[in-house]
């Protein structure tokens, strides 16, 4: 019987997610395999590359996303771009050499995904991008560059919204390699969403009926200048007057803020960074989220809850012109006058993108293993 080997790449927070349902996916289809023979055996392999490494930042997700332990655990940590997408790329060329996969999955536009997209194609593997097409159209972003090499080196571009059609048809990509199949982060918000109901995380911070703001900021254009940030931090302890509100803090960030050195307000909580389950629970239950995050953008959208983002731009462009995301710009005063507004009930009604119905992952594997069975 025929056996198909893949190997996915996951290395930072938003991956996880984006990755599960495919993994569950390709379960799924094992089994089915076992009882009556319907194509190739699956090997599907998970190498974590280590470029996020606290337990807050990975352990948690693969304990709440019930992913095994990964196949290959790289370890390559933190480092400048250069630093940290060359010992990627070192690491993971062993695990090529060893393996000999039919095929490498890549998620999203992170350090990760092009250090293994570039080492990849030049052994000959072919590639596969979840997440394609997506363009910021902003080069001084580091993920901008990642989305547009990876998609350029990949076999098959898993797009998730139309913009992402239009853009990889611009750049003259071949029309037999993209699929707009949708979008395998909300896949996970929806099979894992019950699970929220058994979190105690409204309780641990006392907020309950709608009554707080879910604030969460990463991007070195917001925090890695440090008067930027204490404006930010300023303009929060103003929202603190009238909401509670929840700032999981990422590293990057946490790093730039001298805690001890703001005034905080009372009602203005930073925390660790919080898990998967948890945090669904947080964005649902939230008045609004105010967010420089991409993926936040989408799952917002999807759960019909306000977002405003702290970004110039989005490569998400779904999320504004279909859902319930505005952006305000690196505004803080566009900030504020948004958020008051939701909070006096003006909110912007929205509708859920096309194919974000929990079944991207399901086509993904459909289109892979017809595939893979003509060949
Ligand atoms: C990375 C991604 C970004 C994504 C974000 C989600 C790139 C270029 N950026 O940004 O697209 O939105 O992840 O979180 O890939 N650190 C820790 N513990 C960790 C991980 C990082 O303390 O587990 C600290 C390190 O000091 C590091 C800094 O956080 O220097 C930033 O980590 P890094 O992976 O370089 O980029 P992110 O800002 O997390």
């Amino acid at each position: 019987m025929k056996s198909i080997k893949i190997i996915s790449v996951v290395g930072a927070r938003p991956n996880f997610m984006k990755m599960a349902p495919i993994h569950n996916a390709f379960i799924q289809l094992e089994i089915r395999n076992k009882s009556k023979y319907i194509g190739p055996s699956i090997r599907h392999l998970i190498c974590h590359t280590g470029q996020h490494y606290d337990k807050r930042m990975s352990d948690i997700f693969f304990n709440d996303l019930n992913l095994p332990k990964p196949d290959y655990y790289l370890g390559v940590g933190s480092g400048s771009h250069a630093e940290q997408t060359a010992k990627i790329m070192i690491e993971f060329e062993k695990v090529l050499l060893a393996e000999k996969p039919d095929l490498v999955l890549v998620y999203g536009d992170v350090n990760s995904t092009i250090a293994c997209s570039l080492v990849a194609s030049k052994i000959g593997i072919k590639i596969a991008h979840v997440e394609a097409g997506l363009r910021s159209f902003d080069p001084s972003m580091p993920e901008e560059i990642n989305r547009i090499l990876t998609d350029h080196l990949s076999d098959f571009l898993f797009v998730s919204e139309q913009s992402g059609l239009k853009n990889l048809n611009k750049e003259g990509i071949s029309k037999e390699k993209i699929f707009f199949v949708g979008n395998t982060m909300i896949d996970s918000l929806v099979s894992y969403f019950p699970k929220s109901k058994k979190s105690n995380i409204l309780n641990t911070f006392n907020i309950h009926n709608d009554q707080f703001i879910l604030v969460t900021l990463h991007r070195p254009s917001n925090v890695d200048d440090k008067n930027n940030l204490k404006k930010i931090i300023d303009l929060l302890n103003q929202l603190a007057e009238l909401r509670k509100i929840i700032f999981p803090v990422h590293p990057r960030t946490k790093a730039n803020i001298k805690i001890h050195s703001h005034k905080l307000h009372p009602n203005l909580i930073m925390t660790e960074p919080i898990g998967y389950i948890d945090f669904l629970t947080l964005m649902k239950n939230a008045e609004l989220v105010f967010t420089d995050s991409g993926g936040i953008q989408e799952e917002t959208t999807y759960l019909k809850v306000p977002c405003i983002t702290l970004r110039d731009n989005t490569e998400r462009p779904s999320t504004v012109t279909v859902g319930t995301n505005l952006l305000v710009g690196r505004d803080l005063l566009a900030a504020k006058k948004s958020i008051l507004r939701i909070l006096k009930g003006k909110i912007k009604k929205g509708e859920i993108p096309d194919l974000w119905d929990g079944k991207a992952s399901k086509r993904i594997v459909k289109i892979l293993m017809e595939n893979f069975s003509k060949h």
